[in-house]
């Protein structure tokens, strides 16, 4: 049986006002497609979210304007999922101010990171610690982004080798109800073995992995794993990112014809259709700064996926590429 589902995103349109004149509201591949937005749900309570959200880790360099914007058309697009950290600058800052002013917060799925005080036990002295934070790690951490966001759904310890110091936290907040789900999150490959070996000890609802087209070291045993243990993936980087952007690789490429048959009108759509479309992955966070690529990825959250055969199309296709 499938383990996706589509949902009408009228009732989230009706909430802002803006059933009337909505297609017309919709961007051209979003009207092609048909409106409806496709959910999945995490394994431990069956709750439905967006298969596409989005990551935030630029939103604390982005024009609050900007963000606010990306933020009110996301929702009246029907996606709801938001992957930020504590680490990420002002983002969290930008979010909470934007929901608040949209009056989103409670209808918002929050999933935030929680960070541990001080650099990676070896990592070298310089200005590189800084990447580490400001200083705020822990309970202190959790307070300061509910104070930001007003609420959070979903804590992640963020990085591999705070996981033992800040996991006894994580569960408490569970237990005591200020967070519903926790996890842990990796991007790094080399990780991957303790990793697997956390996810046999804790009881997690999330694991947040590195998971594109570009990278899928994560299906040989990340992700079999988490549908063992009835754990949601959220994958991170799903466009590559950064120096491994998939986007750049693709130059004057054309669309495979087929990919028509899955709406799919951007290259963005055809990486994101691919990732949501592993039967592990619960939903996919790609970052985006600009409005018209929040639209875009949007779009990949509407419409058909790939079934086994079309995504092994997929895979050979990019894979002629690279
Ligand atoms: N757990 C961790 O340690 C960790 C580490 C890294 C990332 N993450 C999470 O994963 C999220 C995504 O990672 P990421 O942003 O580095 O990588 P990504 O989602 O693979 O790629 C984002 C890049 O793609 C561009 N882009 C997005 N949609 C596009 C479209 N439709 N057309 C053209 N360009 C498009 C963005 O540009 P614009 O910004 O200009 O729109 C940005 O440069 C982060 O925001 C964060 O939430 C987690």
């Amino acid at each position: 049986m499938s383990r996706y589902d589509i949902s009408q995103s009228r009732r989230g349109l009706l909430r802002l006002g803006l059933l009337s004149g909505v297609s017309a509201a919709l961007p051209p591949m979003l009207r092609a497609a048909d409106g409806r937005v496709i959910t999945k749900a995490i394994p431990s309570t069956g709750e439905r979210i967006p298969v596409i959200g989005i990551g935030t880790n630029r939103f604390g360099r982005t024009p609050y304007d900007d963000v606010r914007s990306i933020l009110k058309r996301m929702y009246e697009l029907g996606g709801t999922v938001i992957d930020t950290a504590a680490l990420y600058g002002n983002s969290e800052v930008q979010i909470g101010k934007a929901l608040e002013e949209l009056g989103v917060t409670q209808r918002m799925f929050i999933a935030t990171k929680l960070n541990r005080p001080g650099a990676p036990p070896g990592f070298p002295p310089g200005p590189g610690r800084r990447l580490f934070g400001d200083g705020v790690g822990g309970r202190e951490s959790f307070e300061r982004s509910m104070q930001r966001l007003h609420k959070v759904d979903l804590l992640f310890v963020h990085f591999i080798y705070s996981v033992e110091s800040m996991m006894p936290l994580v569960m408490e907040l569970k237990k005591q109800g200020r967070v519903r789900y926790i996890g842990i999150t990796s991007i790094r490959p080399p990780e991957y073995p303790r990793l697997l070996e956390y996810m046999r000890r804790y009881p997690l609802d999330f694991v947040q992995v590195n998971y594109s087209l570009g990278d899928r070291t994560a299906e040989a045993e990340i992700l079999p794993l988490a549908v063992k243990r009835r754990m949601a993936v959220m994958a991170a980087v799903p466009l590559g990112g950064g120096r491994n952007l998939l986007l750049d690789q693709v130059g004057d490429r054309k669309l495979p014809p087929w990919a028509a048959d899955l709406g799919i009108t951007s290259w963005s759509q055809f990486f994101l259709k691919y990732v949501v479309s592993h039967p592990a992955v619960t939903c996919a966070i790609p970052g985006a700064s600009k409005l018209a690529h929040l639209e875009d990825n949007e779009a990949a959250g509407h419409g058909r996926l790939p079934d086994a055969e079309v995504r092994r199309k997929m895979e050979e296709f990019w894979g002629g590429k690279a």
